[in-house]
């Protein structure tokens, strides 16, 4: 393999889908090849995420800024990459830890490392004349065949993404069409169908939450499920069949000292298991994730023992795409499917290593975007060229999101590339 000698590093605070500030990265190499890639941001985070710097001035962006993260990448990163040569990903990446020092990227911010990282891969690719998805297949070790994950679409918003107004943050729907082309011809016929059911049943306008998701103010959290059935009825559907449905409770966030308030009602972890084992066989869901909250390890192995074998559970807060997490909840049986954010880790590398662990287990891979997203669409290409089961992006509205549905329709029609049943 040729090296990858680094020409020049440039960062530069750019703003997300929520107008606040993000990094963007520029990684030029001394073959003239370049990459450019900025990084998104949550907002239902989980407490183990790696660091994501920002600068805590008041008087710019209520101290959400990123100009300390952006100089990171373009002198601090730069002054330490620039010149070097690079066997590739795993080496530039390594260069980022070793800089940084700290296991969560306190000291450069997990948003300056990522943005670096991205932009190396990009212009790695480059230089291999290679598309993004192939040089991100070509970083894992075990052959396989890129394809195209089964997206997961936000319907309902609810959450810290919609206000509260329901404690369950996302109600998706998982179209089982096979093709990239069919599933987003159904997900958006369901999405306008549930958008003039709000109108006539909420008397709501098409008012959507951050990640473009419907957030009416159901009476119950039963009507979310409910609406969500009708809609895929009158688009022409089969609920259950032709679309099913998905939750992210993200239940960390209504989570208490000795228990869960949901709407109200104090739960006890067991209770809570029960309400979801409820709806799981209702309305027949494909996946429940953060079913639990990110510390309730003790009763993960129950919900995962009771539901795993129907469902997929998912853990996001939980596990923060971290290997030592995953290594936990893989020994005490706690989840059986990965949401993977590269930017609760911080760097391509490390992601790659979580992705391998959740493959190594036999999990489903989900490949996930953030609330705080960015117009850039390499997700699509890393769901891609990792082999993602699935791909968690937001609604079908808000060019944020539809960048990387529209790579995937791209890599579909143009590339060749196919879902997987
Ligand atoms: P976040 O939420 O990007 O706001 O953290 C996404 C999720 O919980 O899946
Ligand atoms: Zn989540």
């Amino acid at each position: 393999m040729t090296e990858l000698v680094v020409r020049e590093l440039r960062g530069l605070e750019i703003l997300d889908s929520r107008g606040r500030p993000t990094v963007l990265a520029r990684c030029v190499l001394a073959s003239g090849a370049s990459g450019r890639a900025s990084v998104p941001s949550g907002a239902s985070r989980g407490a183990a995420e790696a660091h994501e710097l920002r600068d805590g001035d008041p008087r710019r962006h209520r101290g959400l800024g990123c100009q300390r993260a952006a100089a990171h990448v373009g002198t601090t990163i730069a002054d330490a990459v620039v010149g070097r040569a690079f066997a590739g990903q795993a080496a530039f990446d390594a260069a980022l830890l070793a800089l940084d020092g700290s296991s969560s990227l306190t000291y450069l911010g997990a948003n300056a490392t990522l943005a670096a990282s991205l932009a190396f891969a990009r212009a790695a690719a480059a230089a291999a004349r290679q598309p993004l998805y192939a040089y991100a297949a070509g970083l894992v070790a075990a052959p396989h065949t890129p394809r195209l994950p089964r997206p997961m679409i936000n319907l309902f918003s609810g959450g810290k993404h919609a206000g509260g107004q329901v404690p369950i943050q996302d109600l998706l729907i998982v179209p089982q069409a096979d093709s990239m082309a069919a599933i987003l011809e159904q997900a958006t016929a369901v999405f306008h169908c549930a958008a003039e059911r709000c109108a006539t049943r909420y008397g709501m306008r098409l008012l959507t939450a951050d990640e473009g998701g419907l957030a009416p103010p159901f009476p119950a959290l039963e009507a979310m499920f409910d609406d969500a059935g009708e809609a895929i009825v009158r688009a022409g559907l089969r609920p259950g069949r032709d679309v099913r449905l998905a939750i992210d409770v993200a239940a960390s966030h209504f989570a208490t000292a000795d228990g869960y308030v949901l709407r109200d009602a104090p739960l006890t972890s067991r209770q809570l298991i029960d309400q979801l084992a409820r709806w799981a066989a209702d309305y027949a869901l494909a996946s429940i994730e953060d079913g639990l909250a990110e510390d309730d390890w003790e009763h993960w192995p129950a919900l995962c023992t009771q539901l795993g074998d129907r469902l997929v559970v998912i853990g996001d807060d939980l596990l923060c795409t971290n290997p030592g997490r995953i290594a936990r909840a893989r020994d005490a049986r706690a989840a059986n499917g990965l949401l993977l954010k590269v930017n609760q880790i911080g760097t391509l590398s490390q992601a790659l290593h979580a992705r391998q662990m959740a493959a190594g287990a036999g999990w489903q891979l989900v490949i996930s975007a953030r609330s705080g997203e960015t117009e850039d669409d390499w997700l699509a290409d890393l769901a891609v060229g990792w082999a993602g089961d699935q791909i968690k992006v937001g609604s079908v509205t808000q060019s944020e999101r539809l960048a990387k549905y529209n790579r995937l329709l791209e890599l579909e029609a143009f590339d060749g590339l196919c879902l997987m049943r």
